[in-house]
């Protein structure tokens, strides 16, 4: 790592995942832009991470809203692009809603593709990090996952080619496959599944954040392809 100042864009940073990588990396000392729709919540994730933590309200499926994002950030160097936003929906793909498929590209693919071109000057410049949090669900497709399980499968196809295209600028990709983790998204699975919530046994979001850090503070040449979290 250099001595200047390391900047960071992190989506998903108004809950769960993403609001524990804004507060484990501000608090490293990363100056971090958090990217969220719901503006109360991502102000109070701002407010307790400290003064190098800022918030940027957006819809990640408005393309204007994007590149109003990007602008914001760049031209100047980015060193971490996270993207933690995420949607999950369950059920069997007899009765799967097809509009809940295209829900799922639009948040899952489709936006963090987006979103890493419009920043890839900045990453380049950097040189910066790209990080996908995918899914264990991106690795093995269980009964009732498929449609996420698909967004997610489709997700690691992008970083895995991404990674190739961009080793000669030096912009390095992380996929972080994190089993059940404590999060307001696991509480949704809880209910889709018809059980009480119980957070016991589950991947706490920090633990997460602190490996994504670790990720990003690896010195180059040296990178972290893939990282997977489970409960043990
Ligand atoms: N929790 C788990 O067990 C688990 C396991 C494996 C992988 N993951 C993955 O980890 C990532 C983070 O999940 P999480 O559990 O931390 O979920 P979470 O607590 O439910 O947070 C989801 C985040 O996504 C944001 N988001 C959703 N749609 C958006 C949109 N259209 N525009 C902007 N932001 C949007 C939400 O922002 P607003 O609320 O502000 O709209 C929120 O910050 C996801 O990609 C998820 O698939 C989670």
């Amino acid at each position: 790592m250099s001595g200047a100042e390391l900047r960071a864009v992190v989506t998903g940073g108004s809950s769960g995942i993403g609001a524990a990588i804004v507060a484990e990396l501000a608090a490293a000392g990363w100056r971090v832009v958090a990217v969220g729709r719901d503006a109360a919540r991502l102000d109070s994730v701002v407010a307790s991470a400290g003064p190098g933590a800022e918030a940027h309200v957006a819809d990640l499926e408005d393309g204007a809203a994007l590149a109003r994002l990007a602008a914001a950030v760049g031209p100047a160097p980015v060193h971490a692009l996270v993207h933690a936003a995420g949607r999950v929906a369950l059920g069997p793909l007899a009765e799967a809603p097809i509009d809940e498929l295209d829900a799922l590209w639009r948040i899952n693919v489709r936006a963090p593709l987006e979103l890493t071109q419009l920043l890839l000057p900045a990453l380049r410049a950097g040189p910066g990090d790209v990080v996908f949090l995918n899914s264990g669900a991106g690795l093995r497709a269980n009964k009732h996952w498929g449609a996420y399980a698909a967004s997610k499968f489709a997700l690691r196809a992008l970083a895995d080619a991404l990674r190739a295209e961009e080793r000669d600028h030096r912009v390095r990709v992380t996929s972080v496959y994190p089993g059940r983790t404590d999060t307001a998204m696991q509480r949704e699975v809880f209910a889709a599944e018809g059980r009480a919530y119980d957070a016991e046994g589950l991947v706490a979001p920090s633990d997460v954040a602190r490996l994504v850090r670790a990720a990003l503070e690896t010195p180059r040449p040296a990178s972290v392809p893939d990282l997977e979290v489970r409960p043990a």
